[in-house]
């Protein structure tokens, strides 16, 4: 039995059927297309609202200096193995397979619940605007499972998942194509909001600045860690980019760099206008802009959200596609999943299967669960990513003179570690059960059938 056999260390670039032509600044403009969606236009009320108050700046500061500390781990590995599966490849290749295996089957988990995460934050928008224009649902079919409030089931998420999945089954290329067209209409609306939004900022709400301490924040920072992901999606460019080694970090870093002071500016103006406490909503940029009786602004803000969400989510669920594939290929998961559909050249089957189950997601879980899910999820994955930063250096020597370095190893990737740990621990209970429920089964999934049948045995 040997769960540690390895993938050989690709190195080299592979011959590509892609065109190399991308650079520094369409890696960031495809990073901010993926990292731009729920975290900012919905997750910000409840977690300023409930959670960090006002103080949730510095939350989004912590959340920041996490993901920028895994983000030089990514920009390493991209750089020394350029080959597409992201993390999961990335893992395989240093820890062998049960941990890449596991690395993979987190990913496929985060996917999932962040693509469940977009289109409940989606639906809040989309009631949002239905209500303006007179046509809201009944209060039962607008969010999921809640008694006390009254409602049952997120229509609205469970429809837009199986619409999204459609379209990606038909192809997505030509949706993705709009991407950099909707990273304009984003900033568009982000910066809408803040020009209007400043004048009305009243600087006494944000006093009391911290009302759930230094606790609030942590936990905020755990929270709103949601916002920022989406930034590997630039690593999966890297065979598409004229000068990987380069770009890829600098993409990644400006990308995220850009993303951190726009949350930084919208927190600011949206606790500044809206009293904390009354921003428990699924709109909450919108919200605050009808707050100050800016009406039309608010339905511009609301059209364009739903608009700009529903691109997400076609890149996370046509990700989340390709990424079964190609564990699939590998093996370890069944290979009906990495049959390509002849018509689409697309893995058909792979994103139904992803669409039903983040349809049952969406429609069942609330959104602040799905987030924090999603948040340890990825959290375990930067952990492991930043340990092999250190292993592949034992391993594998420092990198060339090319190659992007992650500076001061051992120690960044151990404060990542650190800092990763302590914002996982700040999440709740219901939460670390569900993980530790879907850590097992992995593992026996693997045990039981990816073993087995992995490519390697042949
Ligand atoms: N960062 C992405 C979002 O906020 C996942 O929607």
């Amino acid at each position: 039995m040997n769960y540690f056999r390895k993938k050989p260390l690709e190195t080299s670039e592979k011959p590509s059927n892609l065109k190399r032509e991308l650079k520094t600044m369409d890696l960031i403009l495809l990073g901010l297309g993926a990292i731009v969606g729920t975290g900012i236009f919905v997750i910000t009320g409840t977690a300023a609202a409930v959670t960090a108050g006002p103080a949730l700046i510095l939350s989004f500061v912590i959340a920041a200096f996490s993901c920028i500390l895994s983000a030089l781990c990514y920009a390493e590995f991209a750089s020394r193995i350029p080959v597409s599966g992201g993390a999961y490849s990335y893992a395989y290749t240093v820890f062998g397979e049960l941990l890449g295996w596991l690395v993979g089957w987190l990913m496929i988990c985060e996917y999932l619940l962040a693509n469940a995460s977009v289109a409940s934050g989606w639906s809040g928008y989309m009631n949002g605007f239905l209500d303006g224009i007179g046509l809201g649902l009944p209060i039962a079919l607008r969010s999921s499972y809640n008694a006390e409030a009254g409602t049952y089931i997120d229509l609205i998420a469970i429809l837009i998942t199986f619409v999204v999945t459609y379209i990606v089954i038909q192809g997505a290329k030509k949706a993705l194509r709009l991407n950099n067209i909707m990273v304009i209409v984003k900033f568009a609306l982000i910066a809408l909001f803040i020009v209007v939004g400043v004048f009305y900022v009243k600087p006494e709400n944000w006093t009391p600045f911290a009302p759930f301490g230094l606790k609030g924040v942590a936990s905020g920072a755990a929270v709103v860690f949601f916002a920022f992901l989406g930034f590997d999606a630039v690593s999966t460019a890297a065979e598409e980019t004229k000068n990987p080694r380069r770009d890829v970090p600098r993409g990644i870093i400006g990308s995220l760099s850009i993303a951190t002071v726009l949350y930084i500016a919208v927190t600011l103006v949206l606790t500044g206008i809206v009293p904390y406490a009354q921003l428990n909503v699924k709109d909450p940029v919108a919200f605050a802009i009808r707050f100050i009786g800016q009406d039309f602004i608010a339905g511009i803000i609301s059209v364009g959200a739903i608009v700009t969400l529903l691109t997400v989510l076609i890149s996370m669920t046509y990700g989340l596609g390709r990424l079964i594939y190609a564990i699939g290929r590998d093996g370890l998961l069944p290979k009906k999943l990495s049959q390509v559909d002849p018509k689409t050249k697309s893995p058909k089957f792979a994103t139904q299967i992803v669409g039903v189950v983040s349809a049952v997601l969406a429609g069942i879980v609330p959104l602040n669960k799905l987030a924090e899910l999603t948040n340890i999820v990825t959290l375990m994955i930067f952990v492991i990513i930043a340990l092999g930063i250190i292993k592949l250096r034992k391993d594998f020597g420092e990198p060339k003179e090319d190659e992007f370095k992650v500076p001061f190893v051992p120690i960044f990737p151990i404060v990542s570690i650190i800092v990763c740990m302590y914002l996982m621990i700040q999440l709740s209970l219901s939460v670390w059960i569900a993980f530790v429920i879907w850590l097992v089964l992995g593992i026996l999934f693997y045990l039981s059938y990816g073993y087995k049948n992995s490519e390697l045995n042949k």
